[in-house]
């Protein structure tokens, strides 16, 4: 176990039951936060300490810290949903806290220990458990990250760090929850190179899509879909997003792993759900010129995105300089749909959980 311990200072005024329950009438995605934080401060004599649970309020940053010119920072993304009998639940707490290590490293940070990362949201969902939706698809998306605060301009891994983990209530990612979404084939853009850091979840990466993401917009298109930045014919994956392929014979293909690709927990959790449901899943390299084919042909019959924020979001069209093809009727797919059914059932404690993801608060 770890020793940090979080102090709780309860918040002095809460918003009202009224004020909550008119924002979370419709909270839509990142817009509507919850009373209070989570934080936690390193630095490199210390370790990690003044571990607590506060008031949300700004965060006082000396404008020589780090993360704001070198942009050390890391994040995560994962959900607390309202079980059936009113209770609270994570969904895979540990593959997040895992992964936030993993970034951390990648990025030079000081790791923050796996059981205090899930001891930070648990007391965090507890103390605005209030927060969680329990409308169908809504859900309390909870966000930790981590900065670099040393006050230092030298090049150099920061020897302080404050890590926060700050919680929205939320809905669907993309606007209509149960249709589909266009996507932007980007070919000038590239998410991540080999040996950069697409496989860590930080900042930057994020900061580095915005122009895609913008070019998508002005296209209609919601997502970008980004080619492997070395011979850019390999689909890697989506701006926030992991990417699954579904053939006509059963056969589901994702983009194999790499140090380019996020390692999406929702993609492992597919894998291992697709697998159970007797369906073949193949982790390996599809390229852009097999997708048009397969799509023209008929042999691929779905698409999809999928992340904590997308959940399963079918893909029904591709436009990119010279593409524009339907996938399937552009219509949500069956394969699609009953992974998605299959997924959410046992997040909100529907359905048998085999696996141990889900946990509750
Ligand atoms: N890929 C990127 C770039 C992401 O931002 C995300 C979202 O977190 C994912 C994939 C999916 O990861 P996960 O399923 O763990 O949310
Ligand atoms: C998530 O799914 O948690 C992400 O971080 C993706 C982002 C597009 C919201």
């Amino acid at each position: 176990m770890s020793d940090l311990t979080f102090e709780t200072e309860s918040h002095a005024s809460p918003r009202s039951v009224e004020e909550r329950t008119a924002l979370m009438a419709n909270p839509g995605f990142g817009k509507v936060f919850t009373d209070h934080m989570v934080i936690a401060r390193y630095s490199a004599g210390r370790g990690w300490h003044d571990a607590k649970v506060t008031a949300r309020a700004p965060l006082p940053l000396d404008p020589a810290a780090a993360v704001l010119h070198y942009a050390q920072e890391i994040f995560e993304g994962l959900k607390a949903y309202r079980t059936a009998d009113g209770g609270a639940a994570l969904f895979r707490p540990e593959a997040n806290a895992r992964r936030f290590r993993l970034s951390a490293e990648r990025m030079a940070m000081a790791p923050f220990p796996e059981e205090a990362f899930i001891e930070a949201q648990r007391r965090l969902v507890e103390i605005d458990r209030a927060w969680i939706p329990d409308t169908p698809g809504g859900s309390l998306y909870l966000r930790p990250f981590m900065i670099a605060t040393e006050v230092f301009l030298g090049v150099k891994p920061a020897s302080e760090y404050l890590f926060v983990t700050i919680a929205s209530a939320v809905g669907s990612y993309f606007k209509d929850p149960t249709g589909t979404v266009t996507v932007w084939l980007s070919e000038h853009f590239t998410r991540a190179a080999p040996g950069g850091t697409g496989a860590a979840k930080c900042g930057g990466n994020y900061a580095a899509s915005l122009a895609a993401q913008a070019e998508a917009a002005r296209h209609q298109c919601e997502q970008v879909v980004f080619l492997d930045a070395a011979e850019r014919r390999y689909i890697e994956e989506l701006g926030g997003m992991n990417v699954f392929f579904v053939f006509g014979d059963g056969t589901l293909v994702t983009p194999p792993l790499s140090d380019s690709i996020l390692p999406g927990i929702t993609r492992d959790s597919i894998i291992t759900l697709a697998r159970e449901d007797g369906l073949t899943v193949r982790e390996v390299p599809y390229t852009i010129d097999a997708w048009r084919e397969d799509v023209r042909t008929g042999r691929l019959t779905e698409a999809f995105a999928c992340g904590t924020a997308a959940v399963i979001t079918p893909i029904g069209r591709v436009r990119g300089r010279e593409d524009d093809f339907t996938i399937g009727n552009a219509v949500a797919g069956p394969v699609a749909q009953r992974l998605r059914t299959r997924l959410v059932d046992i997040q909100r404690g529907l359905a048998e959980d085999r696996h141990g993801w889900f946990q509750r608060v």
